[in-house]
């Protein structure tokens, strides 16, 4: 008789950070060297079904409907592996994953990526674990994906194994929208761009030695409910962080010139009385933070910009889960 088939299937939504981790205090354990503070997000996710099988020689992975390349397979077999490990068996695994963004938008997708996967493995092994235990295994795989195991505001400091909700909850109710601009050069991925900045920046250590009092910034407007706090911090976050990816050699620039406008036109709302304030990750594209009462305007005003192709309105999403649905 065959053996039981060892099967979950999670989703995982994706998470953009207003505070910025960029570098790692050690790459074996991939931990993080600046603290980093994210909204994980409603409308972005990842689903993915794991199954351990045991006549299997080999894990697959299918990544939106395509055999995933090789180095993509062996970082998902590293995260299998560590599961593997923890539920004392040597089962190979079929996985399937799909995200929901909007084809070719460009956006990131290893945060609830990694995320969705550590949760349907541990849950297809049968290991019975916290979510921060599980936020710890998605770290090693990709440092972001620690935080999208948790709705809402989520913390991870720097040095830290685990991610955790902000607590107690901020009296802001978010908005981000993301303006998806169009995508001018292929990008570095984000573990090779830390090191190139690491090794040959000069403004690495500033930034690392700036980014805690930022960060702080961030956590103590969100507790009081200052938007406009928040907002300048969280984009001072993001510049300060490319701009040590700037003084990388060979230079790292992730944006575009319609980056520079989106942010230009931020300033203009904010000084027409809107406040709305931009946040960039490893992309051109812009996340814009907002109150809800601002949304209808911020959107106008960013579909006006040629190059912006899409704008995706996100609120707060919930934390990882486990789903029935087919993937
Ligand atoms: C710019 O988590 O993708 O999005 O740990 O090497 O996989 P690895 O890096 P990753 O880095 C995300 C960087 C960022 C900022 C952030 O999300 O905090």
């Amino acid at each position: 008789m065959a053996a039981p088939r060892l099967s979950a299937t999670a989703q995982a939504h994706a998470n953009i950070a207003l505070a910025k981790y960029w570098g790692k205090l050690d790459d074996a354990e991939n931990l993080p060297a600046t603290p980093s503070l994210s909204l994980t997000l409603d409308r972005l996710f990842s689903r993915t079904k794991v199954s351990f099988e045991p006549g299997l020689s080999e894990d697959t992975v299918v990544l939106d409907g395509t055999r995933a390349s090789e180095p993509r397979r062996a970082r998902v077999s590293a995260l299998l592996d560590r599961v593997r490990k923890l539920a004392g068996f040597g089962h190979r695994a079929e996985v399937r994953s799909f995200n929901n963004f909007p084809t070719a938008s460009g956006l990131a997708s290893s945060a609830s990526g990694f995320a969705a996967l550590a949760f349907a493995a541990t849950h297809a092994a049968g290991l019975e674990l916290a979510p921060s235990a599980i936020s710890d295994l998605a770290r090693q795989s990709s440092a972001s994906a620690a935080r999208s195991l948790f709705g809402g505001l989520v913390e991870l400091g720097a040095g830290e194994r685990v991610a955790s909700p902000l607590s107690p909850a901020s009296p802001l109710d978010l908005r981000l929208v993301v303006a998806v601009v169009t995508a001018e050069s292929k990008a570095v991925g984000s573990t090779d761009g830390m090191r190139l900045t690491r090794e040959t920046s000069p403004y690495y250590g500033a930034w690392v030695a700036h980014a805690p009092a930022v960060f702080e910034r961030i956590r103590a407007g969100l507790l009081e409910g200052s938007f406009s706090a928040v907002g300048e911090a969280t984009e001072q976050s993001a510049l300060l962080m490319h701009a040590s990816m700037f003084g990388a050699d060979p230079p790292l620039v992730y944006l575009s010139s319609t980056t520079f406008a989106i942010l230009e036109r931020l300033r203009s709302l904010r000084e027409a009385g809107t406040l709305a304030y931009g946040t960039m990750d490893a992309g051109p594209h812009v996340k814009v933070l907002c109150l809800p009462e601002s949304v209808a305007r911020v959107v106008s005003s960013l579909e006006e910009i040629p190059a912006v192709r899409e704008t995706i309105i996100c609120a707060a999403g919930p934390s990882a889960h486990l789903i029935e649905a087919p993937v």
